[in-house]
């Protein structure tokens, strides 16, 4: 028998790709995961690419508004509840750039789209946080529409993403409740600590309603996301579940969520709500928000502070490898 060198095999690319797609399809209709090493359709590895790279932008980006209150939390105890979260939310973000990377893109690549603007993060961190209340409001009301946003994506089709989601999500429940208690605190304080809170709630409330995306109507991607078990729920099923969750949170705490149109519909065992400003979703989604400027000036300043430790990181990295290499021999 003559052993040929694996080179000369011919290799039928149509029959791989066709025992590809057929394993893919296999996995997506048992509802079971996709592994980095599976092969995948080209353009699921590109929307899970985006989707997941903008996630960790989000989260990164995100610590921005809250970071800017450590210093003057109303208590120590505050403030160490407050360090913790925005730490959570940067290990959500390294947590995220990983799985991204598993998809074949460098994470310095997907770091470079966001700092050269090629790459876009959640819009409502865009949105000034004024005042302490804004700790809670972003807690209870952000961090919220996260969770019902990423519930599902615990079940997510591609591995990474589902199980780091499923990390981040016990987290994010932290973050809620530790939102809830910030405005529960304020509410039944002085009317001047509640009209804050209401203050806060006013301001943030149909931001976090936007943050599930545009209505189903315009939202172009989600159908083929969900035939791959990406997504689970529209856009707008995800709202009406949140919106379902905050009234009677909102009940308790004894704040009003600004919605003159909202109300409980015995029919469709849903609350109605009224319609939300997309044209305000769109101008800040292109730029056009209050503070997008202040955030990625504030992301490219942070980076280039940070040079440093990618530097050092890398020659002890390159220390390793030879060290390593000496040893073993080349
Ligand atoms: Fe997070
Ligand atoms: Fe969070």
């Amino acid at each position: 028998m003559t052993v040929t060198d694996s080179s000369q095999i011919p290799v039928d690319r149509a029959e791989i790709e066709r025992a590809g797609q057929e394993h893919f399809d296999r996995i997506v209709a048992a509802d079971s995961r996709i592994e980095p090493r599976d092969w995948m359709p080209e353009g699921y590895r590109k929307t899970l690419t985006r989707q997941i790279s903008q996630h960790a932008h989000s989260e990164i980006i995100g610590m921005q508004p809250e970071a800017n209150w450590i210093t003057r939390a109303p208590s120590l105890k505050r403030k160490a509840i407050l360090m913790a979260k925005v730490q959570d939310e940067a290990g959500h973000g390294l947590y995220l750039y990983s799985a991204a990377e598993t998809l074949g893109t460098p994470r310095r690549e997907l770091n470079q789209q966001l700092l050269h603007g090629r790459a876009k993060y959640s819009s409502i961190f865009n949105y000034p946080a004024r005042t302490w209340a804004d700790m809670g409001a972003i807690g209870w009301l952000v961090d919220g529409a996260a969770i019902a946003n990423q519930v599902p994506l615990c079940r997510c089709s591609y591995g990474p993403y589902g199980r780091a989601m499923v990390r981040v999500c016990k987290e994010e429940s932290f973050h809620q409740r530790q939102g809830w208690e910030i405005l529960h605190a304020l509410s039944h304080g002085t009317p001047a600590q509640k009209q804050m809170a209401q203050d806060a709630v006013d301001r943030l409330y149909a931001p976090a309603l936007m943050m599930f995306g545009p209505p189903d109507s315009d939202s172009s991607n989600s159908d083929q996301s969900m035939a791959w078990n990406i997504k689970r729920f529209s856009n707008d099923e995800l709202r009406q579940r949140f919106v379902d969750m905050i009234v009677p949170q909102a009940e308790a705490l004894g704040l009003t969520l600004p919605d003159p149109d909202l109300k409980w519909n015995e029919e469709r065992g849903h609350y109605d709500f009224g319609p939300l400003d997309w044209d305000e979703f769109w101008r800040v989604v292109k730029g056009g928000g209050p503070l997008n400027a202040q955030r990625m000036q504030r992301r490219r300043e942070a980076h280039a502070e940070g040079a440093w430790v990618r530097e050092a990181a890398e020659a002890y990295a390159a220390k390793h490898t030879t060290t390593t290499t000496a040893l073993i021999g080349d």
